[in-house]
This record gives structure tokens, C-alpha cells and sequence, in this order.
């Protein structure tokens, strides 16, 4: 077996975006010129996905996630969880999520089987988190309490690193986790939506917060994976809190462990979020399902998987980071 067979062999993580839609419209994500949602009927249909679903698990794929735009501005997300949960061969189903309808939604998602939530936090400062999400901290930091409560197995914190915006927001962002004993990931800027991201004025390296954190206090690495990502973990060891750091630019080993693809909300399959390659599956779901054709996609999609990602060369956005499901 060639070394780029077994990459593609390790691919057993599935990314599935349920919305382009999203009630947020974060600087470094939302599209600047708007140029409209899909229309419901461009959307897969819950049965659509499921169908897809048996089939990435037939080839070997274990875990999913489920992702937007926002997941839960979408009716009927537990729904989903509970189905995909259920289908034999499937491990583990967790969820990414701004947080804002986190805590309606919680008991529900819990019941049906959710096993993680991954929530963005980018600064705990209300105008700071106004400033970088157009939105309202206060329901998030609810709906973080709402989980907290319910005994998910994994519970993780996001924040992307913007240089001016949220640099001063590290320091009470790691309190806030410690104090709840909440893995902290900082995620570094990826030019998806808008190269504007990477201007030195934005763009902040992971590299360089882990170095300044660093300086003060001893970073254990821990071994092994706390999740299926390239996020690398430490603890920190006298603020007693774990944090990961997500460098795709600054970690010249980010790709080397890749092991999902991503399902857009339109239907096509996205082997690596930093190329423009896709597949579109809907031929293979519409007018009716056909698991050889979808199965052979799949494959197809698998073999063309790109060994890393062209985010250091001249990638262009085209598709916006809400379209591709973070
Ligand atoms: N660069 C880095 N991270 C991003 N996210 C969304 N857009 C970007 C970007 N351009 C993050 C979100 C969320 C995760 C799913 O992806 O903040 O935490
Ligand atoms: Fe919405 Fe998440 Fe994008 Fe922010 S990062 S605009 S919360 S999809």
C-alpha cells in the first residue's frame, strides 16, 4: 500500500452541512456581498442525507459532525442526530454551533444522542463579541450553561484569533474555560470566505499565541487525540486548562493527519476545505437514490483527495465559509 493509499484509507470523519444559513455573520466567515441563500429545494432533505450517510459508512466512515452556517437554524436537527445515530456502524455524532439556539435545543440533542458540541466563542467582552459576530454573547453564554448541565461527553470551545479584535480576549477566554473545565481551541485565521483574512492587521498566528503562552506557564502536550481534527492539545499546567491550537497555516504538519471530507449543504462532497474541488452527489439522490452510483462518487471523491491544502498558494474564495460548513 502507497503512503497516499493509506492517507486516503484513514479518511473516517464526515462533515455534514445542514444550512448555508446562518443568524450570525461573523467578519472572517459571513459573505461580504451577499449573494443569497440556497433555496430549500437546493438543500439535501434530511432522507437524502441519511442515504448518504449508510453509504460513507459502508466505505468505512465512523464519525460525523453536524455543521452549517448555523446546524440549529434548521427545524428538526435532533431529528437528524437521532437517525444518524441509530444507523448501524456510526460512533460517534457531534455537532458545531454558534451556541445562540443552544438552549432550547440542548435536552433534545442530548436525548438523541448527540455526543459532542463544538461552540464558537470568540471574546467574552459583549462589544468585542458584537464587533466580530454581529450578534449577542448572552444567549451563547447561556446555551453553554445548558449543556454543561447534561453530561455531554465532549464539550469544546472555538475561538478564531483576529489580531486588533479579540487578542486581549485570550487571557479571560482561558479563565472562563479553566474555571468550567472546558477544552479551549484557538483557530487560526483560513482565507475561505476572504483573503482580506491573512493582511497583518487580521491575521494572528496560533504559532504565536502558543508561544506567548508559552512564556508563562508549562505546556504539557498531550498525547494522543482529543478529537478527530489537526488541533494540537497541551495543558497548561498552573492555569489548569487544555487547549488546542488549529494552525492551518502556521502548522507546516496540518494536513498530515487529514482524516474527513465534507458533505456541503447543496449536496456536493468537499474532500479538503482548501481547494475548490468538488463532487456533486444530487444526480446520485435525485430523482431517486442510487447507492452504486453514490458509492462510486464517493470513491472517486476519496482517491482525488488532495494530500494537503493550496491555502499557502494563490487560493481564491469562491465558495464562502458558511456554504462549506467550517
Ligand atoms: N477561518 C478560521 N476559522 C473559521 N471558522 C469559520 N470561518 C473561519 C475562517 N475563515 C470557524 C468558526 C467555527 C468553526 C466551525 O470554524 O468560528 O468555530
Ligand atoms: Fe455563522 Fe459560524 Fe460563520 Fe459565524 S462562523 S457567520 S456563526 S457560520
Amino acid at each position: 500500500m502507497s503512503c497516499q493509499d493509506s492517507f486516503r484509507r484513514s479518511v473516517h470523519y464526515l462533515r455534514i452541512s445542514v444550512t448555508d444559513r446562518c443568524n450570525e455573520r461573523c467578519l472572517y466567515c459571513f459573505p461580504r456581498e451577499f449573494s443569497g441563500w440556497r433555496e430549500q429545494e437546493d438543500l439535501l432533505s434530511y432522507e437524502e442525507i441519511l442515504a448518504t450517510v449508510a453509504v460513507a459508512v459502508d466505505l468505512g466512515f465512523t464519525d460525523f459532525r453536524i455543521t452549517g452556517g448555523e446546524p440549529l437554524v434548521r427545524p428538526g436537527v435532533p431529528h437528524l442526530v437521532r437517525e444518524i445515530v441509530r444507523t448501524p456502524g456510526v460512533r460517534s455524532v457531534k455537532l458545531s454551533s454558534n451556541g445562540t439556539r443552544l438552549a432550547g435545543l440542548a435536552v433534545p440533542l442530548r436525548e438523541a444522542g448527540l455526543a459532542g458540541i463544538n461552540i464558537s466563542l470568540d471574546a467574552l467582552d459583549p462589544k468585542r463579541y458584537y464587533e466580530i459576530t454581529g450578534g449577542h454573547l448572552a444567549p451563547v453564554l447561556e446555551g453553554i450553561e445548558a449543556i454543561r448541565g447534561l453530561d455531554f461527553p465532549s464539550i469544546k470551545l472555538n475561538a478564531v484569533l483576529l489580531r486588533h479584535r479579540n487578542e486581549d480576549q485570550i487571557d479571560p477566554l482561558l479563565a472562563f474555560a479553566a474555571e468550567r473545565q472546558l477544552i479551549l481551541r484557538f483557530i487560526e485565521l483560513m482565507p475561505v470566505t476572504s483573503r482580506e483574512v491573512l493582511r497583518p492587521e487580521n491575521f494572528l498566528p496560533a504559532s504565536e499565541v502558543r508561544q506567548k503562552l508559552e512564556s508563562q506557564d508549562r505546556l504539557e502536550p498531550i498525547e494522543g487525540s482529543l478529537g478527530f481534527g489537526p488541533a494540537r492539545y497541551f495543558r497548561m499546567e498552573r492555569r489548569g486548562v487544555t487547549v488546542g491550537f488549529i494552525g492551518a497555516l502556521s502548522d507546516l504538519h496540518f494536513c498530515e493527519q487529514c482524516n474527513k471530507m465534507r458533505l456541503t449543504a447543496d449536496g456536493r462532497l468537499r474532500p479538503c476545505l482548501g481547494n475548490q474541488m468538488e463532487v456533486d452527489l444530487r444526480p446520485f439522490l435525485r430523482p431517486a437514490i442510487d447507492r452504486e452510483g453514490l458509492r462510486a462518487a464517493f470513491l472517486d471523491t476519496l482517491r482525488r483527495k488532495p494530500l494537503e491544502h493550496s491555502f499557502r498558494d494563490y487560493y481564491e474564495p469562491e465558495r464562502a465559509m458558511t456554504a462549506l460548513g467550517g
